[in-house]
């Protein structure tokens, strides 16, 4: 499977996901400002993705400057992670990552040369934690999936929304290995089609049948008997399993529930905010309305339409048939326990 993003002699290499499935090209960063544009404007996307990133990015800053002082180095570090925090609100694990990295910095006594060595291999571990995180949600999951599953899942939450692997996507690929998996309706996810550009793409990739939906097709679907599971990702999981993802992911929940359909989330530990009480205090991102407004470039709405772009919403615990991590599967009033 294609990287999402490596590190590299020093630098760190994000696969540029807009201009996917036409084009492959890696966008090469050498500074943590450089990192913090690629996940703001959406060339790296997908909450442990984005946390990856930010990890590399913070191994960037400590690595891209000659500092007099380890004082001035945490300065430096403490700020750049303020920059990276800045770039998108609802995905936890951005904040988690930067924590993390963070926290490392902070209780570092040593050289600042010292200081540049151990960020870059907490953030390659953070890295690789993430695929070895997502094989286990992958075997976890798969053990739900009944044979001849027909599912659906809705954005990108596979190798591409993380370091390798994918979440909601792990689930799916670990189930077709055990031939469990009949075939995978994929929401197109508009406004920024994750599912119709990238979803698809990694399922043709892994040879995994599938067929493209549009987003308002998948009531019809589930109406005729056509869908038996429905399984997502999650940018952030409030204490009492209120989950937010991609904007559409609560209308599939409610249909779900409506029909009957076992509706899963598929997530790391790192995406449940212990601190977040509930999904109302989920900080839901309005991204720009020319996303709505044009697809491609190309304008389909009339000159001076009003358009809004909220990028998530709340799917209630309640309507959560299981939270699938690696540590096991919980129902969402379980999480609790956990913290
Ligand atoms: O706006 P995006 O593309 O970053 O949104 C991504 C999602 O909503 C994913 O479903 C979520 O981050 C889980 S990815 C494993």
């Amino acid at each position: 499977m294609i990287k999402t993003l490596y590190w590299k002699n020093g630098s760190t290499y994000i696969l540029d996901q807009r201009l996917l499935p036409d084009k492959v090209r890696y966008i090469k960063c050498r500074t943590h400002l450089a990192v913090a544009k690629t996940i703001k404007e959406m060339a790296i996307r997908g909450a442990p993705a984005i946390g990856v990133a930010a990890a590399f990015g913070m191994a960037l800053a400590a690595n891209e400057r000659k500092f007099n002082s380890l004082k001035s180095a945490k300065i430096f570090l403490v700020k750049a992670k303020h920059t990276l925090a800045k770039t998108r609100p609802t995905a936890v694990n951005l904040f988690w990552a930067l924590d993390r990295m963070e926290k490392l910095v902070l209780e570092f006594n040593g050289s600042c040369p010292g200081l540049a060595k151990l960020s870059k291999e907490e953030a390659l571990r953070i890295y690789t934690e993430d695929i070895n995180i997502n094989k286990n949600i992958g075997r976890n999951g798969a053990r739900l999936i009944k044979r001849n599953s027909r599912i659906l899942t809705h954005c990108n939450a596979g190798a591409l929304a993380t370091a390798g692997y994918g979440t909601a996507l792990g689930v799916i690929r670990s189930a077709f290995k055990k031939n469990k998996v009949k075939l995978v309706f994929v929401d197109e996810t508009r406004p920024y089609l994750q599912g119709a550009r990238l979803t698809a793409w990694e399922l043709k990739e892994e040879k995994i049948p599938y067929v493209l939906i549009t987003d308002n097709m998948a009531g019809y679907f589930m109406k005729k008997g056509d869908i038996d599971a429905v399984i997502v990702g999650a940018d952030r999981i409030a204490k009492n399993g209120d989950t937010a993802n991609k904007i559409g992911t609560y209308s599939l929940s409610v249909l779900a529930k409506h029909h009957d359909i076992p509706f899963y989330i598929a997530a790391p530990l790192s995406t449940i905010d212990f601190k977040t009480r509930d999904g109302s205090k989920i900080n839901i991102e309005e991204r720009p309305s020319k996303e709505v407004l044009n697809i491609n470039k190309l304008s389909i709405a009339p000159k001076g339409a009003v358009a809004r772009h909220p990028a998530f919403d709340v799917t209630p615990a309640n309507y959560i048939t299981a939270i699938i991590t690696e540590k096991g599967v919980f129902k969402a009033n379980e999480l609790k326990k956990l913290a």
